[in-house]
Order: structure tokens, then C-alpha cells, then sequence
């Protein structure tokens, strides 16, 4: 093995790891707030505002910077680049929320190993419960892990608008929707379209005061329930975003099940999720699945394993419509 190559593994092993951690850490501590872009601050400074050990913070700033997550100026002094201020919690589409999320739940990336073995999301063996009841019993994580839905998936809202064309589908019922970025956003570019948003019971009241506040109301109804039993009908298309690849295919199942009883014979159900490319190329999409496979026990899906998983739930793919961003939008009937 050449030096080539060990040093390679080095940066992927350690340095990998490192970036992660300090991404979060810094994200948690608040330090990408104290800083304004254009007005640098020194190591020492942040450090007095945080009560932190001066040297340890000024070395993950210098780590951070040699990956372009804020800059140093010539005269020692920490400034920001475009990540470092996507870090702060006050810009458009902030990612502290999803940086704070992997703070908290950081342990959950030693149980890869679990997963390997047993199948199971490494975040049950590590919390001793699935994520999405994990969340549920801890209300100072949950609306953390809401805002970091739109810190990971927010930007995709907009690109799906784009690409998709919503025309001529009245009444949208956006399923596990969080708090409403989608909907909301689907529902101010057709303004002849209602909407539901189906969730679970700790979540909605938070929906409720995020579309009431953008003025949307009274053009949204808010459904309590639990897509493994059932799925509210009323609506003619049904959309999941970031649903699908969060359960295993036995799961979607169970999903796609409810979602096919309630749906109406020339409904539309759209899947909005990465479909993961053949080949051996970089993808997000299989950073994701490594993402999924950890922490809710999901899957990313190629192309045929959606035609698949539609067939056996009684729909049949009609297009795949790609957006500028990860995500695809996988459109499907009832059959
Ligand atoms: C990965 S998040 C996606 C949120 C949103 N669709 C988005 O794209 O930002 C998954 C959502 O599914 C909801 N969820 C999880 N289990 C559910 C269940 N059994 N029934 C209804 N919603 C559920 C969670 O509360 C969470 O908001």
C-alpha cells in the first residue's frame, strides 16, 4: 500500500468523522451566531462568550476553516464563508437545527454496526426505542427535529414546485408532513388548492401555528393519526415526502396499503424521495440511505425497487420527475 492511499483512509476514518462532530458541536454551542459576516472575531472572544477553552476552540475553528466551514483572516481572527452562515440560526432555510439533531443524537452513528448485523436501526439499540417514538416522549427533542426536517429538505420545496406540476388536484393531503413546509408552500402557488396535513398528535399543534401564522389556515385542515392504521381520505392526490424511505418495505407496505384504500380510482399518490442512481458514482442519495439505515431503520430506493414496492400496495409508477435538487418526485395510480 502506498502513502497515497494511507493517507486517504486517514482523512476518510479520522478527518471524517472530526468534521461531522465538529460541524455539530460548533452548531450546538451557537458559535456561527457570534459571529457577523465581514466583522471577524478572534478565538479568544468567541471562547470568553461561550466560557470554552480558548486553544481546543481556536484548533476546531482552524480544522473547520481547512474545510471552508468559516474562514481565518491574516491576522488570526475567525470570519464566515457561505456554509459557516447557513450554520447561523437566523438565516433563510437555517442548518443548526439538522447539525444540533446529529449533536444530540450523535451516538446513534456508532451502531452501524448493529444495523449490519441485525437489520434493525442502530438508533433502537442505542435509545432502546424507534426514532419516531423516541421523539414523541421527548418534547425538547421533537420540535428540534421538526426544524431540522427543513434545514435537510426545505431547499427541496421549491425545486419540487419547479419540476411538478400540481395543476388540476384539488385537495392535497400531504402525509407525515411535519409542520407544514411543504403544504404550505404547495398551497401559495395554487391558490384554488386545499390541504390536509396528516400527522402524528405531537406534532400537529406545531403545524397548526406555522401554517396559521403564514396566513394558510383555514385553506389546511390538521388530521391526527397513524399512517399504519389508517390514512384520512378526502383528498385526491396524496403526497409523501421523506416518508417512504423511513420504513422498511414490509412497512411501505402497510403504508401505501392505507394510503390505496382511501385514495380514489383516478387519484394521484406522489412519493417525493432521492431515487438512487446505478453505478458506482457519489450520490447523496446513498449517503442518505446510510443516513436511514441507522436511524429510522429506512431504505433509499432505486427506480426498480419503487415499481416494485408500488406494485405490491395495488399502484403503478406513471413518471419520475426529477428536480434540480436530490429528490425526485415518483408519481403513481391506483390499480
Ligand atoms: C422524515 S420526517 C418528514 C417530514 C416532512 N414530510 C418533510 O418532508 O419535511 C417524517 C415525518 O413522519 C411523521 N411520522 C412518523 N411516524 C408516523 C406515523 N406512524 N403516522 C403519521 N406520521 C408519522 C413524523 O412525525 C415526521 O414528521
Amino acid at each position: 500500500m502506498s502513502y497515497a492511499e494511507t493517507e486517504k483512509l486517514n482523512q476518510i476514518v479520522m478527518g471524517g468523522a472530526a468534521l461531522s462532530n465538529a460541524v455539530c458541536t460548533v452548531a450546538e454551542l451557537g458559535i456561527p451566531d457570534l459571529i457577523n459576516s465581514g466583522s471577524p472575531v478572534t478565538a479568544e472572544s468567541l471562547a470568553r462568550s461561550i466560557g470554552a477553552h480558548q486553544r481546543s476552540l481556536y484548533r476546531v475553528m482552524r480544522f473547520l476553516a481547512s474545510y471552508g466551514i468559516f474562514k481565518e483572516t491574516a491576522n488570526g481572527q475567525f470570519d464566515h464563508t457561505s456554509l459557516s452562515e447557513a450554520l447561523r440560526s437566523d438565516v433563510e432555510g437555517s442548518y443548526r437545527a439538522g447539525a444540533q439533531t446529529w449533536f444530540r443524537l450523535f451516538p446513534t452513528f456508532g451502531q452501524l454496526h448493529h444495523s449490519i448485523m441485525t437489520g434493525e436501526a442502530g438508533f433502537i439499540k442505542e435509545y432502546g426505542k424507534p426514532i419516531f417514538d423516541f421523539l414523541g416522549e421527548n418534547p425538547e427533542m421533537a420540535p428540534l427535529f421538526d426544524a431540522a426536517m427543513t434545514s435537510f429538505h426545505g431547499y427541496e420545496t421549491q425545486a419540487m414546485l419547479d419540476a411538478y406540476d400540481f395543476d388540476g388536484i384539488k385537495v392535497l393531503a400531504d402525509v407525515g408532513g411535519g409542520i407544514g413546509s411543504l403544504i404550505g408552500a404547495v398551497l401559495q402557488s395554487y391558490p384554488m388548492m386545499t390541504g390536509i396535513l396528516f400527522e402524528l398528535g405531537h406534532v400537529l399543534g406545531r403545524a397548526q401555528a406555522s401554517l396559521t401564522a403564514k396566513g394558510l389556515g383555514d385553506r389546511c385542515s390538521f388530521v391526527e393519526g397513524n399512517f399504519f392504521e389508517s390514512i384520512v381520505s378526502g383528498a385526491d392526490a396524496y403526497i409523501f415526502r421523506h416518508i417512504i424511505h423511513d420504513w422498511t418495505d414490509e412497512q411501505c407496505q402497510q403504508i401505501l396499503g392505507n394510503c390505496r384504500k382511501v385514495i380514489p380510482d383516478n387519484g394521484k399518490l406522489l412519493i417525493v424521495e432521492c431515487v438512487v442512481p446505478t453505478g458506482n458514482e457519489p450520490s447523496v442519495s446513498k449517503d442518505y440511505d446510510m443516513i436511514m439505515m441507522i436511524s429510522p431503520g429506512g431504505i433509499e430506493r432505486t427506480k426498480k425497487e419503487y415499481q416494485e414496492l408500488l406494485e405490491q400496495s395495488q399502484f403503478e409508477l406513471t413518471s419520475i420527475t426529477p428536480t434540480s435538487t436530490m429528490v425526485s418526485v415518483i408519481e403513481a395510480r391506483p390499480v
